[in-house]
């Protein structure tokens, strides 16, 4: 099946006062039709920068380079006018903070109806239609009397629903979701959760999830890309980076993750450090300060993905792991 979105060797680089830094280097990714890719790191790690820049919403001191196909057509260095018809019609993106997509001074029923009048030609009544049915999926009580409110009238979790109803409009081909129910209480979050995966299943909506909780991951992903400063350390099916991860981060990651089946959180081992600075990154693997199993070669030769077995890469000098945690020579 044809990628709906395909992105292959893109970099990322930022001049900074302190010099240039890289805060994405040379990723390579498919998302199909109807498949959800999660996408995890720490923070800083660059999963948000790596859909910004790709969506042409870069930051003036931002520079990319390499290839990012929508359904075939390149996006990098596609005139504004035409990457803003796709941009919000074909491509959604929703994030973490709503206000950063929400318009402050405008009721939210308007902006909804703007959306639909703009990229869809729907008429005002039409519209408004629409953007009651939304609003009611994703279970805003009373949608009708939240049509005429402003965004800040609404609690933080209400907001979130409004900014993902605004997402879903117009039954985008890709949603970019950068850590859409963060802000949210456990129960509002398995809802909106929930309410991604009916719209993946039934109008096989692609879906980018970046988040830096795995839990959410395993709820909703097919596949997923683990990034360590800009780079992309393990990629794998949903199976093999929990069940068989190959990385010590993803490790670290997995350790470090709250389980349902534990009580307490006795088991739960924290990866030491700090994520690396990118002004300062080590010469050889990304990962080597923090990283239990360090060896010589470790120091001087960063790693490439290479893989592991079908649908599954890793870069990491180690041979690997065994069932029971043990490093494979
Ligand atoms: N305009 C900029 N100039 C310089 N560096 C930048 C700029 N924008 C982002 N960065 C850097 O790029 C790196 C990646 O940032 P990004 O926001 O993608 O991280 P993230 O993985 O999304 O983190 P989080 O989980 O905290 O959201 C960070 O080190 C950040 O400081
Ligand atoms: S390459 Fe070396 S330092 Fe990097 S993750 Fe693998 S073992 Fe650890
Ligand atoms: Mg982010």
């Amino acid at each position: 099946m044809n990628a709906v979105l395909s992105v292959s060797d893109l970099s990322l680089r930022f001049s900074t006062p302190d010099g240039e830094v890289e805060a994405v280097s040379n990723v390579n990714l498919d998302i199909k039709k109807g498949e959800c890719l999660g996408v995890v790191g720490e923070s800083g790690s660059g999963k948000t920068q790596l859909f910004i820049s790709l969506m042409g919403l870069l930051a003036d001191n931002g520079r990319i380079s390499g290839s990012a196909k929508f359904q075939g057509k390149e996006l990098i260095g596609m005139p504004l006018r035409e990457l803003n018809k796709i941009r919000g019609d074909k491509i959604s993106m929703i994030f973490q903070d709503p206000m950063t997509s929400l318009t402050p001074h405008m009721r939210v029923g308007k902006q909804m109806a703007e959306v639909l009048i703009h990229h869809r030609g729907m008429s005002a009544s039409d519209a408004r239609k629409r953007a009651l049915d939304i609003l009611d999926l994703v279970r805003i009580p009373e949608a009708e009397k939240r049509l005429s409110m402003f965004p800040h009238e609404f609690s933080g979790g209400m907001r979130q629903r409004v900014m993902i109803a605004m997402g879903l409009l117009c039954e985008p081909e890709l949603l970019i979701a950068d850590e859409p129910t963060t802000a949210l209480d456990v129960t509002v979050q398995a809802q909106i959760l929930d309410l991604i995966s009916d719209l993946k299943n039934e109008t096989g909506t692609a879906i980018a999830l970046v988040t830096h909780d795995l839990g959410v991951v395993a709820g909703l992903c097919d596949r997923v890309v683990v990034m360590y400063a800009g780079q992309f350390v393990e990629t794998g099916d949903l199976r093999s980076i929990f069940y068989e991860p190959q990385h010590p981060y993803t490790r670290g990651l997995l350790q470090s993750m709250p389980r349902l089946d534990q009580i307490k959180d006795e088991n739960l081992i924290a990866i030491p450090g700090q994520p690396p600075n990118l002004q300062n990154l080590p010469d050889g693997c990304k990962f080597q300060e923090r990283c239990p199993y360090v060896h010589d070669m470790c120091l001087d030769q960063d790693p490439t993905l290479q893989p592991v077995e079908e649908g599954h890469m890793k870069a990491c000098h180690l041979g690997g792991f065994d069932e029971h945690g043990e490093v494979v020579a």
